[in-house]
């Protein structure tokens, strides 16, 4: 299945993503050539989703080696400066952290030369992005045969191909098991106050030809009452040791009313997004965000000016409520805590 349209595109001198604020209104790609810039990508959302911005990071590294050398210093200082800057830019996703430290180790062992040293780089680099393509995938493959044909299956937030490098983590269960022939229906959560499931995932579906209705995120809960729902199926941004899910705020409310109507609540996330070194949710960061995203929608106020503002961009599922995890390696089921410690042995 090809895609029609590309998150993030690699040139071999500059990194094109495709500005994500501007969906669905406007299909933009902008032009990055240094870190900076890729981390401020980052940071305003031009690109969003912890494996799409894991990807991104780490092509910023390779920008940061000048193949000239006409920065004047050794290329490991700007190097390890753009892993800084880049590191800054969002704290919850571990992709993110695991995609620099995965280009650390691969800059460990690189020559002085920086035009040798921007080619290992780029090679691990386009790795990393492949990588995450199959890693899809595969999820597509072992998690499609968890939605039964005929079925309508809830998602909240965007963990589709605009979040990866391709193809998507929970849509990308989707789209294996329409590619296998079910009829599937999906439920869209409008994921306030950013709206990536209007925004992004309403119009990454349509484009693809999967039917879809957009709910806002207080009807998920008359829906499921109704029996209209048979599955509800997320991506993740950190996943803890335990199988405490981070994931986009609104999360954890589908997987407690998934559980109070008797629907299972599935994870979809490659295990770059598992943090074995985080024991529980309690302890994985969760970013606050500028709180004009809750007081105004599409740059309108919508609140009175001046009114306090509580904007967390995440929240953390707790294990209990997980079904099951789809990862590339297999279907993870509780009791998680095991499953992931066999996972990672
Ligand atoms: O703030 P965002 O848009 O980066 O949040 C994204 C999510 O919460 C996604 O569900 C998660 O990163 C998984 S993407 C495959």
């Amino acid at each position: 299945m090809t895609l029609p349209f590309q998150t993030l595109e690699w040139t071999g001198d500059a990194l094109l993503l495709l500005d994500q604020r501007a969906l669905p209104e406007k299909e933009t790609m902008l032009r990055f050539t240094d870190a900076p810039g890729v981390a401020g990508a980052i940071r305003t959302m031009v690109v969003r989703g912890a494996p799409a911005i894991g990807v991104t990071a780490a092509f910023g590294l390779v920008l940061s080696v000048r193949a000239d050398g006409a920065a004047g210093r050794p290329w490991r200082e700007a190097f390890r400066e753009a892993a800084e800057t880049i590191g800054a830019s969002r704290p919850t996703a571990v992709n993110l952290f695991w995609a620099i430290e995965r280009m650390r180790r691969a800059a460990a062992s690189l020559p002085d030369d920086p035009r040798e040293a921007r080619r290992m780089l780029e090679r691990e680099a386009v790795a990393i992005r492949d990588e995450d393509v199959e890693a899809n995938r595969r999820m597509g493959s072992h998690g499609a045969e968890l939605l039964p044909d005929g079925a309508s299956v809830l998602t909240h937030c965007n963990a589709g191909a605009l979040a990866t490098a391709g193809y998507g983590t929970a849509l990308g269960v989707i789209r294996a098991a329409v590619a296998a022939g079910k009829k599937i229906h999906v439920y869209v959560d409008e994921t306030r106050p950013f709206l990536q499931g209007a925004r992004l995932t309403a119009w990454e579906l349509m484009k693809d030809g999967i039917p879809c209705t957009l709910i806002t995120d207080n009807m998920a809960a008359k829906l499921l009452g109704d029996g209209k729902i048979q599955a509800a199926i997320v991506g993740a941004d950190r996943i803890a040791g335990n199988g405490d899910v981070a994931n986009k705020i609104g999360t954890y409310g589908v997987a407690v009313l998934c559980r109070a109507h008797k629907v299972p609540f599935y994870v979809a996330a490659p295990c770059s997004t598992i943090d074995p070194a985080i024991r529980t949710g309690a302890r994985i960061p969760i970013e606050e965000r500028d709180g004009g995203e809750v007081t105004h929608l599409m740059g309108k106020r919508i609140a009175p000016d001046g009114v306090a503002v509580c904007n967390p961009a995440f929240d953390v599922t707790p294990a209990r409520f997980v079904s099951a995890i789809v990862t590339e390696k297999g279907i993870l089921r509780p009791p998680l805590a095991r499953a992931l410690r066999d996972l990672f042995r």
